[in-house]
């Protein structure tokens, strides 16, 4: 997966895809990503939100928008592909 691969994703949210903290922009944390975090419905900590969709997923990748329609933090780019990569990279990110 290209997105996934250096200069994407991962530079950020890890290679687990587990998140951390951005450098040098130690105070911006990238939030966990894996498919059990997405899915699953976390209101009450940090970076919590509803449960995602492939629809809110593809949304909050283009558009920087939780489930919930509220904002992500600037830390978060908003990311323009082909529409066929978009859709690889959130069945991707939702299956495994
Ligand atoms: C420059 C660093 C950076 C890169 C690169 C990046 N992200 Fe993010 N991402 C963030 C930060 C920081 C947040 C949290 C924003 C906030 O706190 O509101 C975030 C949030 C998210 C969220 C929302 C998660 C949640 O808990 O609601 C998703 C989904 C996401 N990123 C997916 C991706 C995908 C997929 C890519 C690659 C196409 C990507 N990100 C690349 C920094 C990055």
């Amino acid at each position: 997966m290209k997105m996934m691969g250096s200069g994407g994703c991962v530079d950020c949210h890890g290679t687990n895809r587990n998140g951390g903290r951005l450098w040098p922009n130690f105070w911006q944390v990238a939030p966990s990503i894996t498919a059990t975090r997405l899915v699953g419905e976390h209101t009450q900590d940090s970076h919590g939100h509803e449960g995602y969709s492939a629809e809110t997923l593809a949304r909050a990748i283009t558009k920087g928008v939780r489930p919930d329609g509220s904002s992500l933090g600037a830390g978060m780019p908003r990311w323009s592909m082909a529409d066929e990569d978009l859709k690889d990279l959130v069945s991707f990110l939702l299956e495994d």
